[in-house]
């Protein structure tokens, strides 16, 4: 159904009374009448209750919401909800045949701003449990912590147009997190401001399997080789501490920091000498005893050029 604009709104109404009758009766046929009270059970625990009745047909809401539905739906990818009997709004909104009846009666439809965050979750996830990218939400540190999928989404106020967010990815982790602004605004960092790295790059909002809410690169041992390939290998000679656990972080900071390369220390040196010193307990080499420590053996990397590992020699040379 579409109507054009002038139509008679009294002839608009009887349209949509008609329709809703009529769909009222095949739903109700559908449905054995038994009206719905519950959109989203777990087994017997209802965990959001629905405004109750049936589905009103899904072009009525424009009768009365047109604004909504022309600016803040019809072109985001939510509209294809429109196609088949998927619901329409009601695919969030819930059944609101009730909500019609009683002439927009807001007792008797779901209203996001008085769901908890695990709430609004258990809407979304009706239709995005089963993407990869989405699926890890319920073990999330944000819902952990009270963060709702309306903190980041907004499907009708959206203010960028990538993946309805509430405003530009930067912009919007910045709010909550003001400590990686600082981290990021440092003088050798990830350039995260202009875009050309982002926080998801590194991070998936909606949770992973790992720790701080860091991807891991398919196939791969550590998220940043996503991008730094050529830090990956493998190498005929490897350097351990790469292949560790803590991989890049062993030496790099992931956000930014005060020293050229992200490097955890401002002399590369002392870097090295963390684990390259016999008494440091672990399984490195002390330097040999020609690296006295005057200026010339200082600067590691001058001469261990291949600091990733090499495929040519054991000692890092080239
Ligand atoms: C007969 C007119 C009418 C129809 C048809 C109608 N609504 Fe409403 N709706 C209203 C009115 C009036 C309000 C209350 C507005 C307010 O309080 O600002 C309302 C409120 C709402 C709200 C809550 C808004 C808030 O402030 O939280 C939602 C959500 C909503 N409608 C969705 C729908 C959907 C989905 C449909 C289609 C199934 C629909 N409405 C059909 C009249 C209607
Ligand atoms: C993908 C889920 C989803 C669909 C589909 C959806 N809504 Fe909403 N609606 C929301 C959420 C979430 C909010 C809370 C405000 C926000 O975050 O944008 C909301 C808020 C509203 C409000 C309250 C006023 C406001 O803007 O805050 C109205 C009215 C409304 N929706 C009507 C509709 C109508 C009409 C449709 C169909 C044209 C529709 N919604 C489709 C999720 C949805
Ligand atoms: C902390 C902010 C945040 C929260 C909370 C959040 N999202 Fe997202 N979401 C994002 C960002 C940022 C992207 C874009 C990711 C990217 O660039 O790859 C995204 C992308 C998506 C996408 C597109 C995924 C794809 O396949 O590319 C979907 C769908 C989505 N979110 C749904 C949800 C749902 C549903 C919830 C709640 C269960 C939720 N999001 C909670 C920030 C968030
Ligand atoms: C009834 C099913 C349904 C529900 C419920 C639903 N979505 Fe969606 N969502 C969709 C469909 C369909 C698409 C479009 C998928 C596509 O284009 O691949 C979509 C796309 C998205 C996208 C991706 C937009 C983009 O630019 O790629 C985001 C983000 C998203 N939904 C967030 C949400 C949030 C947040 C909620 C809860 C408030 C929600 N969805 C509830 C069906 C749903
Ligand atoms: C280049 C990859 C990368 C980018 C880009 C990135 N992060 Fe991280 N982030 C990481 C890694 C790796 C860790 C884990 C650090 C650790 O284990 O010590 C982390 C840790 C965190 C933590 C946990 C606290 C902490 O600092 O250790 C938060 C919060 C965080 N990042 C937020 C953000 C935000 C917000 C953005 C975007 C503004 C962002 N990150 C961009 C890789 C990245
Ligand atoms: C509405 C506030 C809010 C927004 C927006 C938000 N976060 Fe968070 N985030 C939190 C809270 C609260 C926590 C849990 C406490 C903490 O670790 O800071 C958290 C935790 C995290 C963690 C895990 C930290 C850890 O130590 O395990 C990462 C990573 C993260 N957020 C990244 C992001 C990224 C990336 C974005 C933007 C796409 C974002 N956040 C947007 C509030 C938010
Ligand atoms: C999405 C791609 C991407 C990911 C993932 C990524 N980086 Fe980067 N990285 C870049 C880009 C692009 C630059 C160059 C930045 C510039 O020129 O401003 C860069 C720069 C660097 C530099 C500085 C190089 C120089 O010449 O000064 C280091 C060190 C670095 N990254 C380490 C890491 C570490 C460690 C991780 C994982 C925590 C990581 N990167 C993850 C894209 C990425
Ligand atoms: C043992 C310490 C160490 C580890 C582990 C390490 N790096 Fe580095 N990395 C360095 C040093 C030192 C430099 C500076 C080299 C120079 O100045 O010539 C560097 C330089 C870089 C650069 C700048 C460009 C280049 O290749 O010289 C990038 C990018 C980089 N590292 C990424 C990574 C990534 C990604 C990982 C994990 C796969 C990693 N690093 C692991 C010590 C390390
Ligand atoms: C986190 C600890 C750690 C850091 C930091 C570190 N290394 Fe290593 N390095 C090791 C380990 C472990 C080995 C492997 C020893 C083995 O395989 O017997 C190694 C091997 C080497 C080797 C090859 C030695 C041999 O006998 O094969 C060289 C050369 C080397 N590192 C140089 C450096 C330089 C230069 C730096 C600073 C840029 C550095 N390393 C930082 C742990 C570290
Ligand atoms: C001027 C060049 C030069 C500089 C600078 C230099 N090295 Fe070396 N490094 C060497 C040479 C030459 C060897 C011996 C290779 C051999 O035995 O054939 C060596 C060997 C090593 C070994 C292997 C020791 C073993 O017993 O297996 C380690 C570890 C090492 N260097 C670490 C460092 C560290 C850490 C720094 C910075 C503090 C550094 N090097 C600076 C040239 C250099």
């Amino acid at each position: 159904m579409s109507f054009k604009t002038g139509t008679n709104p009294w002839i608009l109404f009887l349209v949509v009374t008609a329709a809703t009758i009529a769909s009222q009766a095949q739903q109700s046929v559908a449905q054995n009448g038994a009206p719905s009270q519950c959109f989203i059970k777990s087994g017997t625990q209802c965990l959001v209750p629905s405004g109750a009745g049936s589905y009103a047909p899904t072009e009525v809401c424009q009768t009365c919401h047109q604004d909504v539905w022309d600016k803040h739906f019809a072109n985001t990818p939510h509209s294809a909800l429109l196609k088949g009997d998927q619901h329409g709004c009601q695919g969030c909104h819930g059944p609101a045949q009730a909500h019609v009846d009683g002439g927009g009666d807001t007792s008797k439809i779901i209203r996001f701003s008085t769901l908890s965050p695990q709430q609004t979750a258990a809407v979304c996830m009706r239709c995005h449990q089963s993407t990869p990218e989405t699926q890890n939400f319920s073990k999330s540190e944000h819902l952990a912590n009270g963060v709702s999928c309306t903190s980041c989404h907004s499907p009708h106020k959206s203010e960028d147009v990538n993946f309805l967010l509430v405003k530009r990815q930067t912009d919007l982790c910045y709010t909550c997190h003001a400590a990686q602004r600082a981290e990021f605004a440092r003088p050798f960092r990830h350039r995260v401001d202009i875009g050309l790295v982002q926080c998801s790059d590194c991070h998936n909002p909606h949770g992973t399997e790992t720790g701080h809410q860091v991807r891991t690169a398919a196939g791969q041992f550590a998220v940043c080789t996503k991008c730094h390939t050529d830090t990956m290998g493998p190498f005929v000679f490897e350097h351990a501490p790469n292949k560790t656990e803590d991989g890049c972080l062993n030496c790099h900071t992931p956000h930014g920091s005060t020293n050229p390369r992200l490097l955890q220390v401002n002399n590369v040196n002392f870097l090295c000498l963390r684990c390259h010193t016999p008494n440091a307990n672990g399984a490195a080499p002390g330097i040999p005893s020609f690296h006295n420590q005057a200026a010339k053996y200082q600067a590691c990397t001058m001469c261990h050029t291949q600091i990733h590992g090499s495929n040519f020699d054991p000692f890092l040379f080239r």
